[in-house]
């Protein structure tokens, strides 16, 4: 038993390929082990999308739905809204008194962010305090542990700087989080980036099998295979390092490098054994996720959101003494 485990995403909506190898397998995983939270950060979506929210409930709903698909259980997990637990918010405002604005200035995701969603403002109040309400997301479970990719790594590590200094002014209430690495391969969609439903390269996870067949058999592929007869690099082939070292048996990886390499096979002949194997881990995904509706996810969140307030409500009691606030 880990102890508590707490993780959020921002409500993408359906859920895809990147999120389900970089988070979610994980997540279910975890869930058997720990006590674990998993919650939709929807105010956190909001540090970047205040001005245009009009999609942020039918992307909560979209993204649980796919949670369950791949089977998160409620039974074994708490499942919740970020904004329907209203203590997120009062523990944020308190750890905002006691973080010194130069941590957050520091953070290197604020600079980054910033520099790259030019089309946004995001010179606001919301946007450099985002860290602190992560910090309030993790310490109000008192978390052991907290699941993430390497690009949250620096906002986890500013959640344990913020517990230190309270620790250290008041009393002991909570633990430092340990940031476990989430250590997924990385997805790249169909075009060889990253896959992010943004460059329209994604396959999602509840996607029709004709859809997911025709977005794979299209995959780029190693570009000195221009034609048939010429021999290719499965090093240098996005489908190969993203797909098939991830789904192929060790047989059929050099089945596929030799064929390739010797241009005896062609790469839609190659990818052929690879999108077999990816449609075998999501037909099971798929099923689950025709047979749910929006009502099934609402009710997660309902029965989650009042799990999670009860545990929040007690450290929040402790919080509020330790800083001499009303209870
Ligand atoms: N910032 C995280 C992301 O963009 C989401 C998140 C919000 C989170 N609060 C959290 C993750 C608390 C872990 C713990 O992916
Ligand atoms: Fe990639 Fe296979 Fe084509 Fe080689 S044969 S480039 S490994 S898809």
């Amino acid at each position: 038993m880990k102890g508590v485990v707490v993780s959020g995403a921002r409500p993408t909506g359906r859920q895809h390929l990147g999120n389900y190898h970089g988070a979610l397998k994980n997540w279910v995983r975890l869930q058997v082990e720990a006590r674990c939270f998993f919650f939709v950060a929807d105010w956190h979506a909001l540090t970047t999308d205040y001005a245009a929210p009009a999609d942020i409930d039918s992307n909560t709903i979209e993204m649980v739905l796919d949670w369950l698909a791949v089977g998160l259980d409620p039974e074994r997990c708490t499942i919740f809204r970020q904004s329907a637990v209203k203590e997120h918010a009062e523990l944020f405002l308190l750890l905002g008194m006691l973080t010194p604005v130069p941590w957050l200035e520091r953070n290197p995701t604020y600079k980054e962010q910033r520099e790259q969603l030019v089309e946004r403002d995001l010179s606001t109040y919301g946007f450099l305090g985002y860290p602190v309400l992560q910090a309030a997301d993790v310490l109000l479970y008192k978390a052991a542990a907290v699941p993430v990719g390497i690009d949250q790594a620096p906002h986890i590590e500013l959640t344990r700087e913020i517990a230190r200094r309270f620790n250290g002014f008041y009393c002991p209430i909570f633990p430092e989080p340990q940031t476990l690495l989430t250590d997924s391969p990385r997805i790249v969609g169909t075009d060889g980036r990253k896959m992010s439903k943004s460059y329209d390269n994604a396959v999602f996870l509840s996607e029709p099998a004709e859809d997911v067949d025709r977005k794979l058999s299209r995959m780029i592929t190693d570009p000195r295979r221009a034609r048939r007869t010429d021999p290719g690099e499965p090093g240098d082939c996005p489908a190969y390092l993203s797909f098939h070292r991830l789904y192929c048996t060790p047989e059929e990886l050099r089945w596929q490098e030799e064929g390739c390499r010797t241009a005896s096979i062609g790469c839609l002949e190659c990818k052929r054994v690879m999108i077999a194997r990816v449609q075998a881990d999501l037909e099971p995904i798929r099923a689950r996720r025709a047979a749910l509706r929006p009502a099934d996810a609402r009710d997660v969140l309902e029965a989650g959101n009042a799990g999670a307030r009860a545990v929040a409500q007690q450290t929040m009691a402790e919080v509020r003494d330790a800083m001499g606030c009303a209870r």
